[in-house]
């Protein structure tokens, strides 16, 4: 059975929440705090090592109640059902989706078809386990018989984002391997890595679920060609491994069966990580660290499952976020990890949440005349306070924001935390409290201003504050919690997409622009003509004639 097709605008619960707009929508969070200095209990949610407060947001308990029953009219408990038990939610690839499956337990079952997933997948994750034990130890030679001191990912979009990310936010547990990632097909990216490492002492692992990808496979056959300017043919098997789904063209690239970590169909590229994609970090990190990233994740599953919806830190942030996006019109959110080894993560949630729920047809097939997904950016606290946030603070816009912090620093740099979380803490209040009129005359005068310096300098030192915020408050970066914090907005998407009536989990929107490439690459290299509008036409007229 497939997901419903409910229109959320006209829903009952729908209409509750518009008129409950229109009441609290000029109040501002200071003054819910004000009437209720109880709603911070009431507005979090403590979880294992993790303290969700959204209490610094436009809502009340009311907003909270009403949204829960939006997504009980949604059904939102039933697709959770579909989502994890291998039904085919991505109808228009005809697939399951089950990055989930990935992060089980041995004992669990999952069936797709009719066939139980889970032993396969843990097959999988024990010939990953094997072969980054082997590499890591130094057992494993390459063709001049020198250990392996260098790993190269060759992928991109999900390919590339989530083992980048996640081999920098956890630098900290890494050992003495080298991880590169090549994925622009900019071939200043590749020349570069190239330079960095030699190919006798160097792991090139080609991902890429379709095997298709023109970045992946240009960047790979680059550096097949690289390497074989050192030595011969035969040693490309023990240099050269690929995760895929795409069996036969890996072969036809050289690549040997025993060199490859396969891939199902029924995981999307950007929730792959915890497949074979993600070997790289398990090189880097080692398998055990890898398996307490997956632990964290499957933690957070199970409490995404299990939780009622008022418990429910995805499906809590998730409807916040529609709150927003959909009331309040506010296009965008922005991601702030108060720590510099989760400066990727922006970029990681870009595509996950953007690719996933950036569509403007519902899943009958119809235009959506709502809005549906967030734009994300964000990058970490506190550079960011001193690049952007001064737009947050004084800007006309309203932009919902996650603070991420932890509560215990990697290397016991105690002043610098301090003064880390002070900003993290100071940011979430100033934001949420602004400034007034009265303060800043209050403070000019005491700072000795004259009346008339006062006047001409007054507005601009106001800060207007109601600015909403989340504070997701963290015992410690771990591979666990990190496992966890993923898996948390993996689920929101999915959340999201079930309220919007959209499909969550296909990408037909990047293809035009693919095929288009295509063309055009014929036209520069050859002598063919498309027809294109007069500012194209005149572009690719100017690179033809000087490059
Ligand atoms: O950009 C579209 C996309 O299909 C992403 O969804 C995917 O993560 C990326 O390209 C890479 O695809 P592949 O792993 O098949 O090379």
């Amino acid at each position: 059975m497939s997901l419903n097709k409910i229109n959320p605008t006209k829903t009952k619960s729908w209409g509750k929440l518009k008129t409950h707009f229109k009441s609290i929508s000029s109040s501002s969070i200071k003054s819910f705090f004000n009437k209720d200095p109880e709603r911070e209990k009431i507005l979090k949610i403590e979880w294992g090592d993790f303290l969700i407060d959204y209490s610094k947001n436009r809502i009340t308990p009311k907003t909270i109640n009403l949204l829960v029953n939006l997504a009980e009219e949604l059904n939102l408990k039933e697709s959770i059902k579909k989502y994890f038990t291998g039904e085919k939610i991505n109808q228009t690839e005809n697939r399951a989706v089950l990055h989930t499956a990935l992060r089980s337990k041995q004992n669990e079952s999952v069936l797709v078809d009719g066939l139980n997933v889970i032993p396969e997948i843990h097959n999988i994750k024990n010939k990953i386990k094997n072969f980054s034990n082997e590499i890591i130890s130094g057992k494993y030679k390459g063709y001049s018989g020198k250990s392996i001191t260098d790993i190269v990912n060759v992928g991109i979009g999900g390919s590339d984002l989530g083992p980048s990310m996640i081999n920098e936010a956890l630098k900290f547990y890494s050992n003495h391997l080298n991880i590169h990632f090549v994925s622009n097909v900019d071939g200043d990216h590749v020349r570069d890595i190239l330079k960095k490492i030699k190919p006798e002492t160097t792991i090139f692992i080609i991902v890429s679920k379709t095997f298709s990808t023109q970045e992946t496979l240009t960047n790979a056959s680059t550096i097949k060609k690289w390497f074989l300017k050192s030595t011969s043919k035969k040693h490309i098997s023990k240099h050269f491994i690929a995760v895929s789904s795409a069996i036969k063209k890996i072969r036809e690239f050289g690549i040997k069966n025993e060199n490859i970590f396969p891939m199902k169909n029924w995981i999307g590229g950007r929730f792959s990580v915890w497949s074979s994609v993600g070997i790289s970090i398990s090189l880097s990190i080692g398998p055990e660290n890898f398996n307490k990233l997956l632990k964290g994740a499957h933690k957070m599953d199970t409490h995404f499952k299990e939780s009622r919806f008022e418990k429910n830190i995805p499906v809590i942030l998730a409807l916040i976020s529609v709150w927003y996006n959909n009331f309040y019109n506010s296009e965008t959110e922005v991601i702030l990890p108060y720590s510099e080894y989760l400066k990727k993560l922006p970029s990681y949630l870009q595509q996950a949440v953007m690719e996933s729920n950036g569509k403007n047809f519902d899943r009958s097939g119809d235009p959506i005349d709502y809005q549906t997904g967030n734009i994300i950016w964000g990058s970490t606290g506190t550079n960011s306070q001193h690049a952007f946030f001064q737009l947050m603070h004084q800007g006309t816009k309203i932009i919902p924001s996650d603070f991420i912090g932890f509560i215990i620093p990697l290397y016991n740099e105690i002043d610098h935390h301090q003064k880390l979380m002070s900003n993290y803490f100071a940011q979430t209040e100033a934001l949420m409290n602004g400034k007034n009129a009265k303060e800043v005359e209050r403070e000019l005068k005491e700072s000795g201003l004259s009346k008339e310096e006062i006047k001409k300098i007054l507005p601009f030192k106001v800060f207007k504050g109601n600015n909403p915020s989340n504070s997701i408050l963290i015992k410690k970066l771990t591979p666990e919690s990190l496992g966890s914090l993923i898996a948390m907005y993996e689920h929101k998407i999915f959340v999201q997409g079930i309220i919007w009536n959209i499909f969550s989990f296909d990408q037909w929107g990047v293809e035009l622009g693919k095929k288009l490439a295509q063309n055009i690459l014929l036209e520069i290299q050859g002598n063919n003509n498309f027809k294109h509008d007069p500012s194209t036409a005149n572009l690719i007229k100017k690179y033809k004639l000087n490059s």
